[in-house]
């Protein structure tokens, strides 16, 4: 057991040095004796019992807490290279022609995110309403990411793309000064497109989480600001799980266009098996009509794994007879034995739910 008297003599030492780096204005430094005090702290706790072990822990959290609130302020400085970060350096390099079905929401994404941009002229004289937020919602898998990578790819506009799970807990304490200059950032442009991505994790429900609170509150005030002024600011919003967005987020004059990705019908999901299994060796009696009766309630990202799973046996063997084996309708069906949908008719009922939700609103309003 190390000697406690000593290690309180460090830990004040840490933190002497610490608070003295602070005043000056030096962070770093500040930041390193505050972290040598929290760690030195931690020591101190796990060397004792009950109460005091209690204690002392909880102290050395808030030093830690405390020094990395300097990162913060340190961060905020380079808030701009995190914006640049944003901005998707390389276009996807993924079209509308590689998305399988959704017809309407392509039209609707057509009219509302990429002409305006390729036929700015035209839009101005039909006096079409342009800018604004769109939200892609809909069941996991079913290509909301997809669609994104590929407006990205059709309109001349630079694209910044967040990501709801990636920059929550990046974002701890600096998402209302990051938010400002993403918008900030994307305003300077002459067109752009913020893409959210997971909004629900980035914007969900207030009430529950401060975190959460303040970047809904930004997010607002920030959306509210552009809102109108720059018709070439677009925001696209997708989510599998609209509902614990906060709903003044999605009220109208914001996320007012909300577009729904159902899961793949059979002709999307013929479709994506085809090009699956393009230039595949399969059997003579190989029917992909048989696969895609089968696949009811499977998104396109099931599909994916289905198809790629379904060529596993016949690679092996072919592999192992140095042979060409060729895939049969077994070997979708084994697979399929074994590979539920991942999205349940429970889930599907949730969307239902929600479509009502809003479609009343919207009749409501008309009235
Ligand atoms: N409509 C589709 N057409 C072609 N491929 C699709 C389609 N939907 C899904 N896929 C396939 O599934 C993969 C996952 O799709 P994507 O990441 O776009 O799903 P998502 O809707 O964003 O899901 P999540 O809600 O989980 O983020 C895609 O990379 C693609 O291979
Ligand atoms: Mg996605």
């Amino acid at each position: 057991m190390e000697d406690i008297e000593l290690l309180n003599d460090t830990f004040n030492l840490y933190m002497q040095k610490g608070k003295e780096a602070k005043e000056k204005g030096n962070f770093a430094l500040a930041k390193r004796n505050f972290m040598l005090a929290g760690e030195t702290m931690m020591k101190m706790a796990k060397a004792s019992k009950g109460a005091l072990r209690e204690a002392r822990l909880t102290r050395a959290r808030r030093i830690v807490e405390l020094s990395s609130d300097l990162k913060e302020k340190k961060k905020e400085e380079n808030a701009d290279d995190d914006v640049k970060k944003w901005q998707s350096a390389e276009v996807p390099n993924i079209g509308f022609k590689d998305v399988a079905g959704l017809d309407d929401v392509k039209k609707a994404i057509k009219i509302r995110m990429i002409n305006p941009y390729l036929h700015p002229d035209k839009y101005k004289l039909y006096n079409k309403k342009t800018g604004g937020g769109v939200l892609l919602y809909g069941p996991p898998g079913t290509g909301k990411t997809m669609i994104a990578k590929a407006i990205a790819n059709e309109v001349g506009a630079k694209f910044y793309a967040v990501k709801g799970s990636d920059i929550v807990s990046k974002w701890v304490g600096e998402s209302e000064k990051n938010i400002n200059s993403l918008f900030e950032e994307a305003n300077k442009q002459q067109r752009a497109i913020i893409f959210i991505d997971e909004m629900d994790s980035l914007l969900g429900k207030r009430g529950v989480d401060t975190h959460n609170d303040k970047r809904v509150n930004e997010f607002l005030q920030q959306m509210d600001g552009f809102s109108g002024k720059n018709p070439n600011l677009l925001l696209l919003g997708a989510t599998n799980r609209p509902w614990d967005i906060d709903s003044a987020v999605l009220r109208s004059g914001r996320f007012s266009q909300k577009i729904y990705i159902p899961l793949p019908d059979a002709d999307a999901r013929r479709f994506m098996i085809e090009k699956s299994m393009k230039n595949v060796p399969t059997s003579k009696d190989f029917s992909v009509d048989k696969i895609v009766q089968k696949t009811e309630l499977f998104s396109g990202a099931d599909i994916d794994e289905l198809c790629d799973r379904a060529k596993d046996e016949p690679l092996l063997k072919a592999i192992a007879t140095n042979s060409v084996v060729e895939v049969t309708n077994k070997d979708f069906d084994e697979v399929l034995k074994v590979f539920p949908p991942s999205v349940t008719e429970g889930d599907l009922k949730m969307f239902d739910k929600f479509n009502e939700d809003i479609n009343s609103l919207i009749s409501k309003k008309k009235k």
